[in-house]
């Protein structure tokens, strides 16, 4: 397959996935590049590419020559970024991998710069979040998808095998434990005596019966997010991430990670902390978006971003 970089046009995400709503809105950009300072004839990777806002903004930050790289474990996402970064094809190499292998897999690669920062922008973008495809949304088309939740081949697990397959108590576990889910137990009752649960809509329809009061978010909305992050393995990553990352880095690399939910946040604090002696905080607290951000953005209310340099 032609590498992404590969194809000539500017913007083509629209011929690449012409039916599909492509957006996403970088969270604390502007907070992000005030910490980062993008200098020249510095390496930059972006973890988390995403659809790129943040690598784009970083790219343009100067005129100068930056080198980027970017890993995403969603090949989707990482051809439509690609492409939004054509135009800086020259200084933009991309991994289709998780960001775990971010010390390997650069190991392995001739990198042009010093390693100026590192930056992860945690969980999914709104276009994976919105887009039916990826069986993460409980409206419209996505009500009627199977549950499967996947971002990538590597995953060892599904959604259905999770919710079909598993213990009621460990059903009531993860909901509680990774989600803060008031009603946890109720649910995974619920899912036992209606077994087998396939599609979305009938998973949701469950968590609506478990929660009748009206709240200020959707009654399916801290489930799934619990679902997600097991199939995906994300603590898991995040944890031997960071550890990984914070080992290799070079001193005076810059190291960014935002958040979007407690049980994120905790784990980079923690790996924070038990790092100290080798790290400099750059913000003693998390840095949280502007109401501004809020208003314009919802969906970045909840951000928080932590970032370090090696001593
Ligand atoms: C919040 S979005 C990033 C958005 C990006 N910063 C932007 O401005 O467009 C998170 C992205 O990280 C990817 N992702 C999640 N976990 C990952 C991991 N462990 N390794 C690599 N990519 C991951 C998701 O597929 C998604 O595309």
């Amino acid at each position: 397959m032609a590498h992404p970089l590969e194809h000539n046009e500017q913007d083509k995400n629209e011929k690449l996935f012409p039916e599909k709503k492509i957006h996403h809105q970088p969270v604390l950009l502007k907070e992000v590049l005030e910490i980062l300072q993008p200098q020249k004839n510095h390496t930059y990777i972006d973890g988390t590419l995403g659809l790129a806002g943040h690598s784009k903004a970083i790219l343009n930050f100067t005129p100068d020559p930056i080198q980027l790289i970017g890993f995403d474990r969603d090949f989707n996402s990482l051809e439509i970024a690609s492409s939004r970064l054509s135009e800086f094809r020259q200084s933009v190499k991309t991994h289709h991998a998780r960001f775990s292998e971010i010390p390997n897999l650069i190991d392995k690669t001739k990198i042009q710069f010093p390693i100026g920062g590192i930056l992860l922008d945690l969980g999914i973008s709104s276009f994976q979040l919105d887009d039916p495809e990826y069986g993460l949304t409980f409206n419209g088309e996505g009500l009627k998808k199977n549950l499967d939740m996947r971002l990538d081949e590597w995953c060892s697990t599904s959604a259905d095998k999770i919710i079909n397959e598993w213990a009621e108590k460990k059903l009531a576990d993860l909901f509680w434990d990774y989600s803060d889910y008031k009603h946890s137990r109720k649910l995974a009752k619920l899912i036992t005596q209606n077994r087998p649960v396939k599609k979305m809509e009938e998973f949701v329809a469950l968590c609506k019966s478990v929660q009748k009061s009206k709240s200020r978010i959707h009654p399916a909305t801290l489930p799934l997010m619990a679902l997600r992050i097991i199939v995906n393995d994300e603590y898991k990553e995040l944890e031997k991430g960071l550890r990984d990352i914070v080992k290799w880095m070079e001193p005076a690399s810059k190291l960014l990670v935002i958040s979007f939910h407690s049980g994120e946040d905790r784990i980079v604090k923690n790996i924070f902390k038990e790092h100290k002696t080798q790290l400099k905080f750059l913000n003693m607290k998390p840095i949280t978006p502007s109401q501004k951000e809020i208003k314009e953005n919802p969906r970045s209310r909840s951000a928080k971003l932590r970032a370090v340099c090696k001593i």
